[in-house]
Formats: structure tokens, C-alpha cells, sequence
């Protein structure tokens, strides 16, 4: 897919912008705090109903504004799709609003699969280095754009955690046990969609990113791959084998008055040549490695439907060396792609369809 048009109205530092990106790769520079990211983040919010690098939706919209909008159009292989989002101040008393092809839409599941996108930033590195919660997440975010069916899967298994967690909290005060089974029953219902596509995800990512990294990374004595861990990672039969393990973590789940097992505590492992890469690896592998993930996100998504979804690179050149750079920009042609920089040089002589200049809340063309 690519983009006809992205509008964006009081949003972060932008009060009017339409852009109509060429296909290929525009590269979008300016100096710290220009709002490149800005722009990325909006057609991020477009694709997943939320930004990558807040929950606070408040946040987006322009200084003293009571309302922002974004909108992005984009030609699909089947027609074309518009999806926008229009969040409002907390003082207007009004919930978001979801725009799809001309209808609301209640939602945020809604929105999945439309526009899609796959978003490589700065903060991602905490992927690699970070805790469970950022792979979980990369995994979330990954499965619920291939289709809305993980989305609501999710939705569902964090209720019946939540409702069991705070009835073991009651159980452990004096409450009766009574009706504890029955949210055993819903809490291994709803797993079961959500470990079989992780355990789905896990293998394919591994393979692609596997790939990636060795064309990026261009050293063969380095090998990188994904796996999937967690109680019911090998788990042919999630449900049943989640009930057993309920079963047997009972007594000490009603202790700690939370769930101690489920897909709530899975992780990825992340080895480079065999070895766990939070240990030992450096700042470029890491940074090679969470890139190759992102674009095995782009295999799978192109996978599921049929064409590439959009590119958002942010900030990714700076700590490359120059070989992985110019082995990134061969890996991304024919992927519509928006790549930010503060510093041309940062291109290595690559030739992007556009170059814009990013300036006091404008953006220009710029030609080097
Ligand atoms: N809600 C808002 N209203 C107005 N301005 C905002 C809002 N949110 C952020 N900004 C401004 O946007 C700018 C940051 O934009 P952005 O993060 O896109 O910069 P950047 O070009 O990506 O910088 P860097 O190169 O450092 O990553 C800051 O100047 C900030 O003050
Ligand atoms: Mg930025």
C-alpha cells in the first residue's frame, strides 16, 4: 500500500499539514525537536488507534487546542482506504473518535488491518534490553494488525485476568472460593487464541529476522533468532494445559493474591550466535537486531494480506555503521517509507524519492 494523502490538523507541534508522500523513500530531516517524529507518530495513530510513545492521548493534540485530527488515505491493491482519528481534550468531555472510510467506528479493533504499519524507533533498543512487557507488547502490536481477531483475543484474556486477580485478592481477605473455577474456565478459554498465534509468530519472525540480520549485520559468523518462551510455549493443548497449571499454582496464587502462570508472563529470547543478546550484545547489534525484527513484522504483514504495509523509520541511521545503513536502504526498496534524520550525510549517498525539510511547524522540499 501507499499513501495518497496524510492530513494532519493541531496536531503535536502542527496546526495544518497535507502531505502526499511518493512512493519509495522520503527521508524527512531537521534539527532536534523539528517534529519529524511527530509526523510518524500520526500515521502510527491512523494504523493502531494509539502512538507508539504515549498513552496519554492528550498529549497529541496541538498546545491549547481542544481537538486534534489525523487522516491517511492509501491506495491498497483492492481499492482505496481512509481511515482518520480525532481525539479531544479531556475538558471537552468527548471520547475519541474513529473514522473508517467515511463511518465511525465504536472500536479501536475496528481500525486494525486498514492502514497498517510497521514502526521502527529510538526507544525500540528496550525490545532487545528491556523487560517481558516490551516483547509481549512488539508481539501484540504485531498480530492485532494481522487481523482484529487477536485484538479482541487480548481484550479478552486481560479481562479474565483482571477479574481472577482481583477475586484471589478477595479470596486471600476471607472471600469464599466458590466462583474461582469458573474464571479458571474463561482465563484458559481465552488464552488458548493468544498462545497459538504467539507460538505462530515466534517461528515465522525467527526465520525472517534471521534473514535480515544476516543480509544488515553482513557478517556470517553471526547468526540471530527468536523464540518463544513461556509456560505454555510448547503447549499443544493451551487450555487444558493452562487448567492444570492453575490447578497447581492455586494455593500459591491466592498467597501472592495474583496469577502466577499464563501468557501474561511470556517472553521472547533473543540470541545472537546462540548466545542471549541482553548479556552481551553491543549497541549496533542490538539496534540490528530489533531492525530485523521490524522488518519480519513487514514479511508477516505483507504475509497475511497480500502487500507491504507501510514503513516508519525514525532516527535509525545515526548508529548504524555505513555498510549496515546501505545494506537497510537495498533491504527497503519497494516499501513505501518515511525515514527521519537530522543530518543528510546520514543517507551514505542513497538516492531517496524525496527529501523534506522539516522547520518551524513547515515542511519544504529540500534537494541536497
Ligand atoms: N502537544 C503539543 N503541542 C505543541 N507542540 C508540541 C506538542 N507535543 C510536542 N510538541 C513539540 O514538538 C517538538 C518535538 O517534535 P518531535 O518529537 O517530532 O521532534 P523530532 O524532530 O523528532 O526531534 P528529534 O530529532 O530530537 O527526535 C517539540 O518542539 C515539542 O515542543
Ligand atoms: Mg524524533
Amino acid at each position: 500500500m501507499h499513501i495518497l494523502s496524510l492530513r494532519l490538523h493541531d496536531f503535536r507541534s502542527y496546526r495544518q499539514v497535507l502531505l502526499s508522500p511518493p512512493q519509495g523513500v522520503t527521508v524527512f530531516v531537521g534539527e532536534n525537536g523539528a517534529g519529524k517524529t511527530n509526523l510518524l507518530e500520526a500515521v502510527h495513530l491512523c494504523c493502531l488507534g494509539r502512538s507508539h510513545r504515549t498513552s496519554a492521548d492528550k498529549e497529541m493534540i496541538r498546545e491549547g487546542q481542544e481537538t486534534a485530527a489525523v487522516q491517511v488515505k492509501v491506495q491498497r491493491e483492492d481499492g482505496v482506504d481512509d481511515v482518520g482519528v480525532r481525539l479531544y481534550a479531556p475538558t471537552a468531555h468527548k471520547r475519541k473518535l474513529l473514522y473508517i472510510n467515511g463511518k465511525t467506528a465504536s472500536r479501536t479493533g475496528e481500525l486494525m488491518g486498514h492502514v497498517t504499519c510497521v514502526m521502527f524507533s529510538p526507544e525500540d533498543l528496550d525490545i532487545v534490553r528491556g523487560a517481558p512487557q516490551g516483547r509481549r507488547r512488539f508481539l501484540d502490536m504485531l498480530l492485532s494488525q494481522c487481523g482484529k481477531g487477536y485484538f479482541y483475543a487480548l481484550q479478552q484474556y486481560n479481562s479474565a485476568l483482571k477479574q481472577r486477580n482481583a477475586l484471589l485478592h478477595d479470596i486471600a481477605h476471607g472471600a469464599s472460593s466458590a466462583t474461582l473455577p469458573a474464571w479458571d474456565e474463561q482465563l484458559c478459554a481465552a488464552a488458548a487464541p493468544v498462545v497459538k498465534a504467539r507460538q505462530y509468530a515466534a517461528q515465522a519472525l525467527s526465520g525472517y529476522a534471521g534473514g535480515h540480520y544476516a543480509h544488515i549485520g553482513g557478517r556470517a559468523e553471526e547468526t540471530f533468532s527468536l523464540r518463544y518462551q513461556g509456560h505454555l510455549s510448547e503447549s499443544v493443548k493451551p487450555a487444558e494445559d493452562l487448567h492444570a497449571l492453575l490447578q497447581q499454582s492455586r494455593a500459591e496464587d491466592i498467597r501472592r493474591m495474583t496469577t502466577t502462570v499464563g501468557p501474561h508472563r511470556d517472553d521472547l529470547l533473543l540470541t545472537l550466535s546462540g548466545r542471549d543478546m541482553r548479556a552481551f550484545a553491543s549497541q549496533g547489534q542490538m539496534r540490528t537486531a530489533v531492525l530485523s525484527m521490524r522488518l519480519a513484522e513487514l514479511d508477516m504483514l505483507k504475509d497475511r494480506s497480500g502487500e507491504a504495509p507501510l514503513l516508519l523509520l525514525d532516527d535509525v541511521l545515526s548508529e548504524l555503521d555505513g555498510g549496515r545503513r546501505t545494506r537497510l536502504l537495498e533491504r527497503i526498496a519497494g516499501v513505501q517509507t518515511l525515514l527521519t534524520c537530522t543530518d543528510l550525510s546520514d543517507l551514505s549517498g542513497a538516492q531517496p524519492a524525496a527529501i523534506l525539510r522539516v522547520q518551524n511547524g513547515e515542511i519544504t522540499e529540500a534537494r541536497p
